[in-house]
């Protein structure tokens, strides 16, 4: 135990948590959430839920739940509040997506159906496969921002949550770099009263959450915060932000596997990903400007774990391909192929074939549990700006500037645990373990 360096508020009263884009991931989560509550199902993949951390030395056998060792919100302390342009309750939305059963559904059918979607702030120019029936509408995009701040006092004020956390689980919108008016607060703002075209409805959900004071997590590739205004504002008012898109299925894989190759300096020439899904994410990913904000986010993390440039012989030149086809049949049940052709001892080619048939929201509402959580505990913390510490649960992970970041799972692993630790005021591990064998150390 070390003196404590991190003072933790408690996690009193009710957490809100606020979801624009209420489709099949935030169905999944909630109707998870809420089965879990009453027992009817297992939080599998949650580490907040299920997870153990390691405390002092090996010989002292201290692996206290995580959930009883840093202050988290319950799950009976959730409320949940969405926006969405479709108007269809999270009852009806879970039905129609098909991913937990329907006679599970059945049984949480009341709290899923009080989920009724407020008007969303929507542009088809930013997802091109959908057409929004339930959208607010507004002279100015502000206008349109504080329509979203007043949803959010609205609702505070009506459920008498003590804290809210923001959550993106809407569509993949179109490629948007960032330019010119992204790049301050000021300009941000001018921009938003100016309806400049380059602001995307997910960055005035994030500019009214962070406003506000509100953490605002960004389950999709969506370059929203990254905007260095909106990066202003979330340290200015003491709101955390995380990094982009969930990490689960095909990514989860190539950040497993890809350290192990890596650590045992096997050469990867290249790596072939494809993948069927029929979801309508997969619909909307069909759309080249969303397929380009997804392959953005995907092509990532390989460079980054092998670093070709300090490593030309091995990883100079890695052929990394990624295709999403969008394929109705499969639903939300994604099926996913990797060819890694990887090279060994004297230069001997050799290849490895990954074949999963994974579910992609019965992953993904895991991540939001725990991100949301955590998330949590940060603002409690008194933390605000980028979580790299939560990088573990993003495909692409923000970090500071000038900070590569850090894919490789075990390692952004090791960071969560390491910073719970730290929070706790234990002390971290580093797992040199030499004091087991000499007195000296
Ligand atoms: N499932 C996974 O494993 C996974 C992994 C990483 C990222 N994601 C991302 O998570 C997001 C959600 O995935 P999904 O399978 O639930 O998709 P989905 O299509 O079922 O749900 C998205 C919902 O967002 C709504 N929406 C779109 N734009 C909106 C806006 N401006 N305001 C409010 N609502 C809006 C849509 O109407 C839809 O109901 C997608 O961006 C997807 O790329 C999913």
């Amino acid at each position: 135990m070390t003196d404590r360096k991190v003072n933790v508020k408690p996690a009193e009263g009710k957490l809100g948590v606020l979801i624009p884009g209420l489709g099949a991931v935030a169905t999944t989560f909630v109707a998870g959430v809420e089965a879990a509550k009453r027992q009817l199902g297992a939080p599998i993949g949650s580490l907040t839920q299920m997870g153990r951390i390691r405390l002092g030395k090996r010989t002292e056998n201290r692996n206290p739940l995580i959930h009883e060792f840093v202050p988290l919100a319950n799950l009976s302390d959730i409320v949940w509040g969405a926006w969405d342009l479709h108007g269809q309750n999270a009852y009806e939305v879970a039905c129609r997506s098909r991913v937990l059963e329907q006679g599970l559904l059945d049984k949480i059918r009341k709290p899923l159906e009080a989920i009724e979607p407020m008007k969303a702030v929507f542009d088809p120019v930013f997802v091109k496969n959908l057409q929004g029936v339930h959208v607010k509408s507004g002279p100015t995009k502000m206008d349109l921002a504080r329509q979203v701040m007043a949803d959010i006092d609205a609702f505070v004020a009506r459920t008498g949550v003590s804290r809210v956390v923001v959550l993106w689980c809407g569509s993949t919108e179109t490629f948007t770099p960032v330019s010119d008016v992204h790049r301050t607060l000021a300009a941000f703002e001018a921009g938003l009263t100016e309806s400049h075209p380059e602001i995307a409805p997910s960055m005035i959900y994030a500019y009214a959450a962070l406003k506000k004071g509100i953490p605002y997590l960004n389950g999709a590739p969506n370059l929203t915060v990254d905007a260095p205004a909106l990066l202003e504002l979330s340290r200015a008012n003491a709101a955390p932000i995380g990094g982009k898109d969930f990490k689960t299925g095909q990514t989860l894989m190539k950040t497993i596997i890809a350290p192990g190759l890596k650590a045992r300096m096997l050469g990867v020439e290249g790596w072939f990903s494809t993948n069927i899904l029929g979801n309508l994410d997969g619909k909307v990913l069909d759309d080249p400007g969303s397929f380009k904000t997804k392959e953005e986010s995907k092509l990532s993390v390989l460079d980054t774990i092998f670093n070709g440039e300090l490593y030309p012989q091995l990883y100079g030149e890695i052929h990394h391909k990624v295709r999403i086809n969008y394929y109705p049949p499969r639903g939300d049940n994604k099926e996913s192929w990797d060819n890694i052709d990887i090279v060994g001892w004297m230069g001997y080619p050799m290849q490895i074939k990954i074949n999963f048939l994974c579910r992609d929201s019965i992953l993904a509402a895991p991540v939001c549990l725990d991100l949301v959580l955590f998330t949590d505990l940060a603002q409690r913390c008194g933390w605000s700006g980028v979580q790299e510490w939560l990088s573990f649960y993003w495909k692409s992970p923000q970090t500071g500037p000038g900070l590569a970041p850090i894919h490789d799972l075990f390692q952004q692993q090791n960071k969560l645990e390491n910073t719970l630790r730290y929070i706790m005021g234990e002390t971290l591990i580093t797992n040199l373990g030499l004091d087991y064998y000499m007195d000296e150390v």
